[in-house]
């Protein structure tokens, strides 16, 4: 493989930025999947002290919104940050057609990023139990809308999916870098993984 000049890449806080949202995406899609999981438990038997995680159902949910609406904001300072500092992907002499899916599958992977805090948002807020949303217990962070079942319900639906359509195109997104690093073995993927960039080197 060829190597690259180090600035063929992005910097590297830019870097960091998109392995933690990346790590916090999944936890709390695999911490929220087991959260209603362990909550419809809970309705069966009646027994609510029942854990997640070790924690009492109750701050499992808070932490899941608390996390959230931290991750809302890294992914706009994100956004707003590649958009206003003209950061765009390192180019790889990829075929119009690669770019136009790539940007196509990133589009929607933020989209879907963004709608879940707010379909989670959102769905608390219309819930009849009338719970607050306590920012990791320091915020009381305000509901938009008022109490409506039939609300929450089609709200609940539509995270839930978000979720399951996270992750089927995060599996893309990650599918077509190591496709890229396997497969045309240019540095689409090592651009993104710096240490990996020392073995290519190596090669
Ligand atoms: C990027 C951020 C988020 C992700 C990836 C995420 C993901 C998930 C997932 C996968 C579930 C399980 C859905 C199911 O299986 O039915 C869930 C449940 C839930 N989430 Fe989130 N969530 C996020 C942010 C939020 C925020 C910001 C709130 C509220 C402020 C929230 C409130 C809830 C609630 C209340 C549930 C339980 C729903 C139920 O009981 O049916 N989420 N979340």
């Amino acid at each position: 493989m060829k190597p690259r000049p180090v600035s063929d890449t992005w910097p590297g806080w830019f870097i960091a930025l998109h392995w933690v949202i990346a790590l916090m995406l999944s936890v709390m899609i695999g911490v929220g999947i087991v959260m209603v999981a362990v909550e419809e438990t809970a309705a069966e038997t009646g027994d609510f002290t029942i854990k997640v995680f070790g924690f009492p159902l109750y701050q499992a949910y808070q932490l899941h919104k608390s996390v959230g609406l931290t991750l809302f904001w890294l992914i706009v300072l994100r956004l707003g940050l590649r958009l206003t500092l003209g950061l765009t992907a390192p180019s790889h002499d990829h075929s119009r057609l690669e770019r136009f899916v790539a940007r196509t599958v990133q589009i929607v992977l933020y989209a879907l990023m963004l709608s879940m805090p707010l379909t989670g948002w959102l769905m608390a807020s219309s819930s009849p139990l009338g719970l607050p949303t306590m920012w990791f217990g320091l915020v009381n962070v305000p509901h938009p809308l008022g109490p409506d079942a039939a609300r929450e319900e089609i709200l609940a639906t539509l995270h839930a999916l978000g979720g399951y359509a996270l992750l089927a195109i995060a599996g893309l997104h990650a599918a077509a870098a190591l496709k890229h690093h396997l497969v045309d073995r240019d540095g689409t993927l090592t651009a993104m993984l710096p240490p990996l960039r020392h073995l290519e080197k190596r090669q």
